[in-house]
């Protein structure tokens, strides 16, 4: 598809110098990851690799948490690069439908495809990548590591979770550690599990050092 090639080109340079974990080479790991996860599931490649592509174009967490400004945006990337109404509304139903919005929020997917590109976003936040990503944000917050008087929150609402300032410790519990269980495709679950492993010994580890040995 040419529009692919297109898009790529555009993502990459507005990307490429992002500094907080959402940068052009997340996008290419999760573009890599998804088409990987539609072969062995069996979705369209091209739409899962254009929804990758944009799935975070127009992140809600950059945009005064408004969920919307990102799949209107991939709606109308698509019609300018391939002016076609049904493939838009494809892609921007995938890019509304990857975000995780809080512990108790649920988050369906209504097609193979984003099932694909949710697991693909969501193994880029686990392990070791998902670690140096959690503190790079957390980082360009201002947030503290860790904060050993403030306990796990999790949020059973978007609202709550997207204002949260917590530490990014907290965000391992809020979040990453809750998403093996989520991951909507069998080889997205798979792949998830060593990197859920990697990050309970990295928390081990990290505890172990606070405490001081
Ligand atoms: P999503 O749309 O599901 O939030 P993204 O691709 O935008 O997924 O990336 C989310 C990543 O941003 C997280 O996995 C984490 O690395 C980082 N992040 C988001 N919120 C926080 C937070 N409160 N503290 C630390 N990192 C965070
Ligand atoms: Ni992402």
């Amino acid at each position: 598809m040419e529009i692919i090639k297109s898009l790529e080109q555009y993502v990459c340079s507005l990307f490429k110098e992002e500094g907080s974990g959402h940068d052009w080479w997340h996008i290419h790991r999760v573009r890599n990851n998804a088409v990987k996860l539609a072969e062995n599931e069996g979705a369209d490649k091209e739409i899962t690799e254009l929804a990758a592509l944009l799935h975070d174009i127009a992140d809600h967490k950059f945009h005064d948490n408004d969920l919307s400004i990102g799949p209107r945006r991939a709606h109308e990337l698509v019609m300018q690069f391939a002016d076609d109404e049904t493939l838009a509304s494809r892609v921007s139903t995938i890019v509304a439908e990857v975000s995780f919005k809080g512990a108790g929020v649920d988050t369906p997917v209504s097609s193979l495809e984003a099932a694909c590109v949710q697991d693909a976003d969501r193994l880029d936040a686990l392990g070791a990548i998902g670690i140096a990503r959690a503190f790079a944000y957390g980082g360009s917050r201002g947030r503290l590591l860790y904060h050993p008087d403030r306990s796990p929150r999790l949020h059973d609402n978007f609202e709550d979770y997207a204002t949260d300032d917590g530490h990014t410790i907290n965000h391992f519990y809020e979040k990453l550690l809750l998403l093996k269980d989520r991951m909507q495709t069998i080889s997205g679950r798979k792949m998830a599990e060593e990197r859920h492993a990697f990050m309970m010994s990295y928390l081990t580890q990290f505890f172990t050092e606070w405490e001081g040995e």
